[in-house]
């Protein structure tokens, strides 16, 4: 890993391209919220453009026709950057459609349990509920310990809250309000062995970090592609272990009867260009390289968080392989409230995550390729200004 910067712009390689003209980004804001939406490089817009125009040539033509041959392509190569089988993986609009799939290909019988954390996603967590009313089954949130919030000890209170009614567990790989990465793989393992179904929660860990699905063993393996891997919005995708005639779509469409993958895939009519054109959006960061562009942001949101605790007087979070950390909030800039907080920054042109959780505010800093120190520097001059 590089060393941190102290202060300067130099953390790029000589022969680093000024990435931040890939993307349309406004230069007068610091983009410090990847995590939440990611953002589109222009040319990965283009190549969605252009299936677009494809589309709008012959819509019905390509529909028919052009669809379904692309989006194989489109799975397999997927499947292979996620290591999985493309017969056992469903590309769709995001993770929230790919939770609701889960939910509908698992039986639940009154009584039967969901585990859940209390860091899952809100919309997880909603589909979560909903599915627990219809069945008459019970929703487990496990609250996490703030004292131990490392991964072993999410990972035990976790397998604490087990119990012998417990039928599915949905877990992040990276939590999402506070950016802890858990060992999945162990933690399904160990579920696995007390006879529980495990849904993995990959929104932020397709493209931050290396994702091997054939060797995490879970049941379900969400991930989207929009976030880390910057492909353009509604692109994701959901593996899945069991033989597809067992599995049943979130949302029913046209294809209903035509078995996988049509049956799943074809959702009503969607526009589709966003995952058509995520193999160019892997390619785009092939051609940079993965591992390269994961050590740059990881050590710029080091350094990122590491000068906002020193405004705070904290102690820097511990190093982490992510390219998002959190930091969090004291007083007197906590009393704003998330939302104030989030506001008051934006209105200085600087755009963060502020996480509400387990009663503390947390910043919660990103980093990709257009991110720049100046670009933390500017944040911790807007925090001087709200003091
Ligand atoms: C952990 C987690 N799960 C699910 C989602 C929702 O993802 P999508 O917008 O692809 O539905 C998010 C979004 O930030 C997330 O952080």
């Amino acid at each position: 890993m590089q060393s941190l910067p102290s202060s300067t712009d130099n953390l790029f390689d000589k022969d680093w391209p000024d990435f931040r003209s890939f993307w349309n980004l406004a230069p007068t804001i610091a983009h410090l919220n990847h995590g939440s939406f990611g953002a589109v490089p222009r040319k990965l817009k283009k190549a969605q453009n252009s299936w677009q125009t494809r589309l709008e040539r012959n819509p019905n033509g390509f529909i028919w026709s052009e669809l379904e041959p692309a989006m194989e392509l489109v799975r397999r190569r997927v499947s292979t950057f996620l290591n999985t089988s493309p017969n056992q993986l469903l590309l769709t609009s995001n993770i929230t459609n790919a939770i609701s799939t889960v939910l509908a290909s698992t039986t639940l019988l009154p009584g039967d349990e969901i585990l859940i954390t209390e860091d899952t996603y809100p919309g997880v967590k909603a589909a979560v509920a909903q599915a627990a009313l219809r069945f008459q089954a019970c929703v487990v949130v496990v609250d996490l310990p703030s004292h131990n919030l490392t991964p072993l000890g999410i990972s035990s209170a976790i397998l604490e809250h087990v119990s012998p009614h417990t039928r599915l567990a949905i877990i992040d790989h990276i939590t999402s309000p506070t950016a802890i990465l858990l060992d999945v793989t162990l933690l399904t393992k160990e579920l696995h062995q007390k006879g529980v179904k495990v849904a993995i929660d990959g929104a932020h860990a397709t493209g931050s970090i290396p994702v091997d699905i054939n060797s995490i063993g879970a049941d379900f393996y969400v991930g989207n592609f929009h976030k880390w891997c910057c492909s353009p919005h509604s692109s994701a995708c959901l593996a899945f272990s069991q033989n597809s005639n067992s599995l049943l779509p979130g949302i029913p469409g046209l294809k209903d009867n035509e078995g996988f993958p049509q049956r799943f895939e074809w959702a009503g009519t969607l526009d589709y260009s966003a995952i058509l054109a995520t193999p160019d959006a892997l390619s785009f960061f092939d051609k940079i390289g993965w591992q390269r562009t994961r050590e740059q942001n990881t050590t710029l949101v080091a350094y990122g968080a590491r000068i906002v605790s020193e405004f705070f007087e904290q102690i820097a979070p511990a190093e982490s392989q992510l390219p998002m950390q959190v930091v969090s909030i004291p007083s007197p800039f906590k009393n704003l409230g998330s939302l104030n907080l989030r506001n008051a920054l934006a209105k200085q042109g600087v755009e963060v995550a502020v996480v509400d959780a387990r009663n503390q505010l947390f910043l919660r800093l990103s980093a990709h390729l257009y991110n720049r120190p100046s670009d933390y520097q500017k944040l911790v001059k807007a925090l001087k200004k709200l003091k």
